[in-house]
């Protein structure tokens, strides 16, 4: 039996998108099988609220915001449309699409702390924090980078993001710098605010033994629950949402990000007249989609967070596995990304493929590789070979020879097949293996096409014209059938497919169970083509495009590593320098660079060496002065000057020349 349709009110939520930055797939891995879940509850008659938005808040926007010169606020407004338009181009239909600076989550947010608060799961306590005694400010979260105290690998802020992936609480961090000005941090005492997690331990244990979902997420949750530490839930900063009674403190986003989910849901009701209470403190049905690098926060904090201001905990937890793009891990730094719009949407490209790739791929919880190669042999092969070719030879066929849908009854084994496939479908759907579900509509297009293909129609008409007409009419039921089942993945293209049979109503809102109602006999249109094959040249072209991202990634990174990089060297490497002092005869400023200055010394020989050094130096000063220099630097060229040596300064801003302490014949060998 399946879950749905269930008479308790069903709300589907994603993971809320960061505004910091552009949509790529690794996002869709949530919001499109999100989609297609609720889709597919629409499909079997279950009413449901779908509701996501941007969270505008945390450290890493505020920190982008600050290197742009822009407000947090411009800035998620920026993403915010951005993802919002990306989701519509990408047929992932919201509800709502909120956004977590909004006054309703300001409000409800404020609300569940003092909820929290006044049930005495909030306490204050004393904890040292980093501290930048540069910038004369505390360093939360992103502001901090250090070595994780877990694993010794480097790891950001809040998170070990390099190694284990443990969350790291306020303080915990070790060797922390500061991330604006590179200096090593101080730890400062002041008060904060903490989450009693721990006390949620029994609440937990037992909620999680009914938790539905998938199980990457219940079981690793089932582990973490026996260890609860509990959460400093406030922050030093100014973007956010202000914890009550603390002008200075802020909650932490992975507070007020959350709770976005309810203030959404509240909007989206104050929009329609409908009612977000029986979601959220009623008996209902709450299923959150997201990233399986999220888990702790959906199956552990949140609930806990829920259960102690008073709403009601989810019923499911639906993570997804991670991306890898070319089998590699993937990433944005590394070049391994693949952006939707101007990778994907911008090269014309129907959402319908991609969202086809996501479900069918593989399991929703496994990894999933995205590859050009691999998208052209499942758009050609699957898309257009299967599902495309059963569609349009069945009504192509029947529209050259009968022009319309035949009299008479579909034969009993098709109807079966058909039966037997929704059947399929639906408990794939329950259990999120969208893999499965896929599979098995793919498996009965290849059914039709072999259907089709033993009756031979183009000869069976020339023999026994009724005969042929019923065999078409199977073809046409099951394609009927098709267009219903691939709706929630293929939403754009089986929704022309629909029109194109002359079938009555809406696609969306048909049901499933529509596809055991025999097609009506009627007139027939000339089809179109709904899938084309992607041609290798275009494949190419798409691959170059990454291609290029990751070569010139790896060639940045290597001249960041030669520059970090510093190995022993040997005495005789050493000599291999030839350091000498020089003395300053002229400087002048060179035309077109506010960086450089032409300089002649004299290092026993005269030399014109050019210094990165205008903005620290007036030309004037310098002449007569002795500095120190390389001699045997490889001859360079800068804004067309030569340069045939090296000026020694000190790396920092408004650099400071190296000097002799007293002075010494020009040439003079530095060892
Ligand atoms: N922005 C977070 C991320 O991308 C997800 C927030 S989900 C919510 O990892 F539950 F907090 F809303
Ligand atoms: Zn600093």
């Amino acid at each position: 039996m399946s879950n749905f349709p269930s008479d308790k009110p069903v709300l589907v939520t994603c993971g809320l998108p960061y505004a910091n930055g552009k949509c790529h797939i690794g996002h869709l891995r949530t919001y499109v099988p999100g989609d297609i879940f609720v889709r597919s509850l629409k499909k079997q008659g279950q009413e449901v609220t779908f509701v996501c938005g941007s969270d505008a808040h945390g450290t890493p926007i505020v920190v982008n915001a600050e290197e742009l010169k822009i407000t947090p606020t411009d800035l998620v407004n920026k993403y915010h449309k951005h993802f919002d338009s990306i989701f519509k181009a990408m047929e992932v239909e919201f509800s709502i699409f909120g956004n977590t600076d909004s006054p309703t989550n300001h409000s409800r947010t404020e609300s569940i702390v003092n909820a929290l608060i006044d049930r005495g799961y909030v306490y204050p306590q004393v904890i040292r924090l980093a501290y930048c005694p540069h910038d004369e400010r505390f360093l939360p979260d992103r502001y901090v980078e250090g070595i994780c105290p877990y694993c010794g690998k480097p790891a950001r802020g809040d998170e070990c993001d390099q190694g284990c992936g443990k969350h790291l609480e306020p303080g915990e961090i070790k060797n922390a710098k500061c991330r604006i000005c590179g200096n090593p941090a101080q730890y400062r005492e002041q008060e904060h605010f903490f989450f009693k997690l721990s006390s949620f331990g029994n609440f937990l244990s037992d909620y999680l033994k009914t938790l539905g979902g998938t199980a990457n997420a219940i079981n690793y949750a089932k582990i973490w629950a026996k260890e609860l530490k509990d959460w400093c839930i406030t922050r030093n900063l100014e973007w956010g949402v202000r914890f009550p009674g603390h002008d200075d403190l802020v909650v932490y986003v992975w507070v007020d990000a959350p709770i976005g989910y309810i203030s959404f849901t509240e909007e989206w009701a104050n929009n329609t007249g409908g009612d977000w209470e029986k979601y959220w403190r009623g008996d209902s049905r709450i299923i959150h989609f997201i990233g399986e690098d999220i888990t702790y926060h959906h199956c552990i904090f949140w609930p806990a967070m829920l259960k102690g201001a008073g709403y009601t905990p989810p019923w499911a937890v639906v993570a997804s596995g991670m991306l890898k793009i070319d089998d590699k891990k993937f990433s944005k730094s590394r070049g391994y990304v693949v952006w939707v719009d101007e990778d994907y949407l911008d090269h014309g490209f129907h959402p319908d493929l991609l969202r086809y790739y996501i479900a069918n791929y593989t399991s929703h919880t496994k990894e999933l590789n995205f590859s050009w190669k691999v998208f052209q042999d499942k758009v050609n092969n699957e898309l257009v070979g299967a599902l495309g070719n059963f569609l349009h030879r069945t009504q192509h066929f029947t529209h050259k020879n009968f022009g319309n849908i035949p009299d008479g009854r579909v034969d009993q084994e098709i109807l079966d097949k058909i039966k037997a496939t929704l059947e399929t479908v639906i408990l794939a759907f329950d259990e999120y293996e969208f893999k499965k579900a896929t599979d098995a509509m793919m498996e009965l297009a290849q059914y039709g096409n072999a259907y089709f293909q033993s009756f031979e129609p183009w000869a069976l008409i020339k023999k026994d014209k009724d005969a042929c007409a019923r065999v078409l009419l199977n073809c046409l039921q099951i394609g009927k059938a098709l267009i219903l089942l691939f709706e929630p993945i293929l939403p754009g293209n089986m929704e022309k497919a629909w029109k194109q049979l002359g079938l009555p109503g809406d696609v969306h809102t048909a049901r499933f169970e529509d596809a055991l109602i025999e097609i009506p006999a009627g007139e027939l249109r000339v089809p179109e083509i709904l899938f084309t094959k992607i041609e290798d040249k275009k494949i190419k072209e798409m691959e170059a495009i990454l291609d290029k991202r990751t070569k010139i990634a790896l060639s940045k990174e290597k001249k960041h590593e030669a520059k970090e990089r510093k190995t022993e060297i040997t005495y005789e490497e050493f000599q291999e320098l030839d350091i000498r002092i020089g003395k300053i005869i002229s400087a002048e400023n060179i035309k077109g660079s506010d960086k450089l200055l032409k300089l002649e010394v004299d290092i026993g020989e005269k030399r014109q060496i050019v210094a990165g050094i205008a903005q620290s130096h007036n030309a004037s000063e310098l002449v007569g002065k002795q500095v120190v220099v390389i001699a045997n630097m490889k001859p360079a060229k800068l804004f067309g000057v030569e340069s045939r040596g090296m000026v020694l300064a000190a790396d920092v801003e408004g650099a400071v020349l190296l000097m002799p302490e007293k002075e010494v014949k020009e040439g003079t060998r530095v060892r």
